[in-house]
């Protein structure tokens, strides 16, 4: 049994749905293909790894995980991992399922939002905390609390861009919490980044990617004011804003991927190959994760 689990991007919200105001994400037709094979002891394994296994009560397995993306790129791949190893063991709903992923990656990393996990499990466009679309479920921890729907829409084409360097999920949520609770500036920031996303999920909606690009600037420009964006970065989304309707960066930031709604690609690809980068031309997808024998 092969699980195929896919990467997952943030067009609007990161950092600001942690503090539970809205965010829009949504999966890409980037997948990752994860089994569990049978293996010798003494495998050592990343503490969230570690964790999904002890919970499904597993040992001795060897996690094959298939998939051109780096970690680190802020595209989810340890949400993916995690939801995928529990996939393979486990014929839960997907309600229960993002539950659970959610669950072990909070306890392994001690912060966060139920975002990656939902949204590679859900697959498609899904907002969080907003008013619009099918309800799906809804996540608490700690007090917080999190509501998650699905928007059905056209896919939406983009061009994904690894700047390079990865990026700690930890250590930039890390630092946006302590702008959050120094002063009413990060405060506001989380507020703008909340209408943003609002007016985002309609102009998705409407498949109006002029709109969605404006959006997706303006999100980056409020992201920035948090020191977590790197000069690669900066580099990549200034070629996305003169050859896209819009770019910015995607998940945490600290270095990470770039995200790029492309109008004239051929430039586009062109311009980015000359920075010589890792880029992916692909576009959202409605399939979240899924499994089938190979
Ligand atoms: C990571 O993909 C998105 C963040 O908002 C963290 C989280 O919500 O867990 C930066």
């Amino acid at each position: 049994m092969v699980v195929y689990s896919p990467h997952k991007v943030i067009l609007f919200g990161e950092h600001a749905v942690v503090y539970g105001y809205p965010a829009l994400s949504a999966t890409v037709d980037l997948f990752a293909k994860v089994y569990l094979i049978p293996s010798r002891s003494g495998l050592q394994y990343t503490p969230f790894v570690q964790r999904t296994l002890s919970y499904l009560g597993l040992s001795n397995v060897y996690v094959k995980v298939e998939t051109n993306v780096p970690s680190g790129s802020g595209l989810g791949t340890s949400s993916m991992i995690i939801t995928g190893i529990i996939m393979s063991e486990r014929d839960y709903t997907k309600e229960k399922l993002a539950r659970e992923a959610f669950n072990i990656e909070y306890e392994t990393q001690g912060l966060g939002s139920p975002i990656d996990t939902s949204t590679i499990t859900a697959g498609g466009f899904v907002l969080t905390n907003g008013k619009e679309g099918v309800p799906l479920w809804k996540i608490e921890k700690n007090g917080m609390s999190w509501s998650f729907s699905s928007i059905p829409t056209r896919n939406v084409e983009m061009v994904v861009v690894y700047s390079g360097s990865k990026g700690s999920t930890r250590e930039q949520v890390a630092k946006v919490r302590k702008f959050y609770e120094r002063g009413s500036l990060a405060k506001d920031i989380m507020k703008r980044i909340g209408n943003i996303t609002e007016e985002g999920v309609r102009a998705v909606t409407k498949g109006d990617l002029a709109k969605i690009g404006e959006l997706m600037n303006e999100n980056h420009s409020e992201l920035k004011v948090f020191g977590i964006s790197t000069d690669q970065i900066e580099k990549i989304v200034s070629i996305g804003r003169e050859f896209g309707y819009g770019a910015k960066l995607t998940g945490a930031g600290g270095g990470g991927a770039v995200i790029i709604i492309p109008k004239d690609k051929e430039k586009l690809l062109k311009k980015l190959k000359e920075l010589d980068v890792m880029l992916f031309d692909t576009s959202t997808t409605s399939a979240g994760i899924f499994k089938r024998s190979e």
